[in-house]
């Protein structure tokens, strides 16, 4: 019987998604998840440390639950994730009403953790980062929810060491997930209904390069392709160095893999990635992404941009809009520069004023509002495949979905027709602000068709 009531918050990347659901389950027989925390007997905080302001949310969210804990002091109170890894015992400190810290390769004993504050041994801390770490293999649980789409972590951690980044420090070496396991995971997923999968890692095209024996990421994702039932396949996040072109390739010929690349640029200057430890220059990432749209008219790229870099001068920004207008992203996410503990470029001297780095984001913005609306524009008329998530979280009259290339499209349906988990034609008719708009048209596959047909 479960009795017991827990609430996650989770701040941050897919990543921290994908291990908020594995808490959950790893407690799943004991507790149901809740909507607000006042009635939650434990509350995890999962968290994000890759910018100052990420951080910042972090403590003033914890930072609410000392009273409730003042009133119940019986409620357990959690931070894990990347905050949890890079702070340490000092979260306990600082914050003392919280019961327990987990590092993001920590999470997995939440049960035991639990099991020691239960008995007066608390607070726990466990932040402990293993080279070799194997992340066990938990599905997730939906509790009925039969979801459409899901993401499966196929690595952990990074080797890369950007200057900027604090991901290798938190999230320790980077570790690939045997592929059976990760094969096994996404049929059980499968067979809960889950129609589209992305695979996750903060490399992910470099997955398998360091142990012995597995695949490639291009040959991974032709073996999840075989997977019945399984209609759509998604990745991310991609390094550009490892573009390979096989991997390309793989997108170009698999059909399930979906015209969508999430390449991070992080800037249009070489002389400024140079910096970054990037490993590749402005124009060998204008190169693959040349030839990948020889191979795969049509794909959608987005990026990651940082603004204001150590040493970042007018003309280096200057580089980076010209990137922007040459590759024409269909989106982009922008941040300015923010110093993080252990990454190196903290210790650069030559650090970009404040305003300065404000108003080169706010051109960034300008010049890329106006390319996202052109793209969407040029969908008008246009027939998508659009694999139906359900109705729209604000208007439940309207049906929700994206199209291969990752635009979200709502639209309207005859209502007698049950959409969600099927693969449909719809017609764009307008471009909206943050979505396309259109009208049904026909169905592609499902939905019910069940696990085997593909
Ligand atoms: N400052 C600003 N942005 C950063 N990112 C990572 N570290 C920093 C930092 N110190 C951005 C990068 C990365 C994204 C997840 O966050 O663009 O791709
Ligand atoms: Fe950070 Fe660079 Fe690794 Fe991405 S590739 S997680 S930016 S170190």
């Amino acid at each position: 019987m479960r009795e017991k009531r827990i609430f996650i918050k989770t701040f941050g990347c897919q990543m921290n998604e994908y291990d908020s659901e594995r808490m959950l389950a790893l407690v799943g027989e004991e507790y149901v998840p809740c909507e607000v925390p006042e009635e939650a007997d434990l509350i995890l905080v999962n968290t994000c440390s890759v910018r100052r302001k990420a951080e910042e949310k972090v403590y003033s969210f914890v930072g609410r639950f000392k009273s409730l804990k003042a009133k119940r002091p019986e409620v357990v109170i959690g931070v894990t994730g990347c905050v949890a890894q890079q702070e340490g015992e000092r979260i306990v400190k600082r914050l003392p009403h919280v019961d327990l810290v987990l590092g993001p390769q920590n999470i997995y004993r939440l049960p035991e953790a639990l099991e020691k504050i239960r008995r007066g041994r608390g607070p726990v801390v466990l932040t402990e980062l293993k080279k070799d770490f194997k992340p066990p293999l938990i599905p997730a649980t939906y509790d009925g929810a039969r979801p459409v789409k899901a993401q499966v972590t196929i690595m952990q951690g990074c080797d890369n060491f950007c200057s900027y980044c604090v991901v290798p420090y938190v999230r320790g070496r980077e570790v690939s997930r045997p592929p059976e396991d990760i094969l096994r995971e996404i049929e059980c997923l499968v067979q809960q209904g889950v129609r589209e999968v992305t695979l996750l890692g903060q490399n992910v095209n470099s997955y398998g390069q360091k142990e012995k024996g597995y695949p490639t990421f291009a040959e991974l994702l032709r073996m999840v392709a075989q997977i019945k039932g399984l209609w759509r396949i998604r990745f991310t996040t991609s390094h550009p160095k490892d573009l390979s072109e096989d991997l390309m390739r793989t997108i170009a010929e698999e059909e399930k893999v979906c015209e969508h690349l999430h390449l991070p640029v992080q800037s249009g200057s070489s002389r400024v990635l140079a910096r970054m430890n990037r490993g590749y220059t402005r124009e060998e990432y204008l190169a693959r992404v040349a030839r990948l749209r020889e191979l795969v008219p049509g794909i959608a790229l987005t990026t990651d941009l940082i603004v204001g870099f150590p040493g970042e001068t007018e003309s280096d920004f200057q580089e980076t809009l010209t990137l922007l207008e040459e590759v024409r992203f269909d989106e982009i996410f922008s941040f300015k520069y923010s110093d993080r503990p252990l990454a190196r470029a903290r210790k650069f001297e030559d650090k970009v004023p404040e305003e300065v780095k404000a108003a080169r984001l706010w051109k960034v913005h300008e010049v890329q509002a106006r390319i996202t609306q052109e793209i969407r524009e040029s969908y008008i008329g246009r027939k998508a495949e659009v694999l139906v998530e359900g109705p729209s979280e604000t208007r439940p009259e309207v049906l929700t979905g994206r199209t291969r290339t990752n635009h979200v499209v709502n639209f309207t349906a005859p209502k007698e027709l049950e959409l969600k988990g099927a693969l449909v034609y719809v017609l764009i008719k307008e471009a909206g602000k943050h979505s396309l708009r259109g009208e049904f048209l026909e169905i592609l596959k499902g939905p019910g068709g069940g696990p085997d047909e593909d």
